[in-house]
């Protein structure tokens, strides 16, 4: 039976085959609630039997599906119960050819990966789909997370539409366009006096008194899966040739390890048969994997951060073993920008391609700026950057480099004075 055919979904087959440590390989039941290793502590990875999949998919059958991506690529997803999927229409988010800001930055092809157009604004949206559906197969009733804004307001939304209900921990300076997101889905919030890295830890330990499903990212193993197909539409927009470079931003570097491994799965089933190499942008005041693939170093050392990239204050990146092995597998390489040039990237980004991405969003259009620069990228390389996050969710920030407008009275010699043309 073809994937092709919808009877696979209402039979809900299954190629899950364990949850898998990362370091030591323990396996674990996927059919339960496993958040880490229970021999050495460490994240797991979902396994599946590539085999059996790759006998019902092709190209072309998956290029024939118009559904949700979650559905679309389901095969190669979690989900064991196809019925119980809260789609908001995430994912199948544009590839846009930005062949002026290309010109403008001497990049042989340069295309943004919109994610901005998600159901909450944020790729994060396709990871959240499938907890949501983890939770509804496993009857939970509550779900919890921890979030520096985006991941918040996205389980919030989808706990709207699961009927679940949802608290989210969020630290003191989550950004109101995000904070509202999560009030206005209906989430139970729980701002806290402290960062993200204390939110995420007393996410994890409330959920363990009392007994909520823990959607954080990196602890629930299920949450980085939704993350592939992001890379699976890559391939298919790529018309099945992906890009030299794929450029994320990394605050657990559950992102860039779901990329990676939607690219490696697409080149197992020899639906592409090169891969990008991956580069994995933070902001300087949040820079733990950059600093620690730099230095060649087995671990990273914590930081308080300290950033504009709210999405990316982070100081201990909670999925460190997976981005790290998703960078050297792929031969990829790590940067760090200012908070300035990230300001910068996003405005260069809205003015020249329309795109309203949030600081977090823009670090790679940032970051690539930076490698051209450092002759790391070539004028004739194929890049793509991830805008993970849309501006409207941090509208502050744009106005830190930008001159506010002034009133004026509604008169013609008022707007003579002005001189639009020096605004
Ligand atoms: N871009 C945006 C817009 C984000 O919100 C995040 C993470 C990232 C990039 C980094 O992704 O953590 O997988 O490396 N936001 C999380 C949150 C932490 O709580 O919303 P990552």
């Amino acid at each position: 039976m073809l994937w092709s055919d919808d009877k696979c979904i209402s039979l809900a087959i299954s190629f899950v085959k364990s949850l898998r440590c990362v370091k030591c390989g323990t396996q674990f039941d996927p059919r339960k609630v496993v958040y880490s290793c229970q021999s050495c502590g460490e994240r797991l990875d979902v396994t599946y039997d590539y085999e059996a999949i790759g006998d019902r998919i092709s190209k072309d059958v998956i290029a024939g599906r118009q559904e949700a991506p979650c559905l679309k690529y389901g095969l190669l997803l979690p989900i064991f119960d196809f019925n119980k999927v809260p789609t908001l229409g995430e994912g199948a988010t544009p590839l846009v050819h930005c062949r002026r800001l290309g010109e403008e930055l001497k990049v042989g092809e340069l295309y943004v990966k919109d994610e901005t157009r998600n159901p909450t604004g944020v790729f994060k949206d396709r990871a959240t789909v499938i907890a949501a559906n983890k939770a509804l197969e496993l009857k939970k009733e509550v779900v919890s997370i921890a979030s520096t804004g985006n991941a918040a307001a996205s389980m919030a939304a989808y706990a709207a539409k699961a009927s679940l209900t949802c608290i989210v921990f969020v630290p003191e300076d989550t950004p109101v366009g995000k904070l509202s997101q999560s009030i206005a889905y209906g989430a139970k919030v729980v701002q806290i006096k402290g960062n993200y890295d204390q939110a995420y830890d007393l996410a994890v330990e409330a959920s363990n008194v009392f007994g909520w499903y823990n959607c954080n990212p990196a602890n629930n193993p299920f949450r980085t899966e939704g993350k592939k197909t992001l890379a699976y539409e890559i391939c298919e927009q790529f018309d099945w040739v992906p890009p030299d470079w794929v450029i994320v931003p990394v605050g657990n570097g559950c992102n860039l390890a779901g990329i990676w491994k939607g690219l490696k799965e697409f080149n197992e089933l020899d639906f592409i048969s090169q891969k990008p190499r991956m580069v994995a942008i933070q902001p300087t005041g949040a820079d733990t994997l950059v600093s620690a693939f730099k230095q060649k170093a087995e671990s990273f050392a914590p930081i308080i951060p300290r950033t504009i990239a709210g999405a990316l204050a982070i100081g201990k990146p909670r999925n460190y073993l997976k981005a790290m092995k998703s960078l050297k597998e792929s031969n990829g390489i790590a940067e760090s920008v200012t908070d300035e040039e990230i300001l910068q990237a996003q405005s260069l980004l809205a003015r020249t391609e329309g795109i309203f991405s949030e600081p977090g969003g823009a670090a790679p259009l940032a970051g690539l700026i930076k490698l051209v620069r450092n002759g790391v990228i070539d004028s004739r390389d194929r890049v793509c950057c991830v805008a993970t996050g849309n501006g409207l969710k941090d509208p502050e920030a744009p106005l830190r480099i930008a001159t506010k407008p002034t009133p004026i009275a509604p008169t013609v010699e008022a707007l003579r004075l002005l001189d639009v043309a020096r605004i």
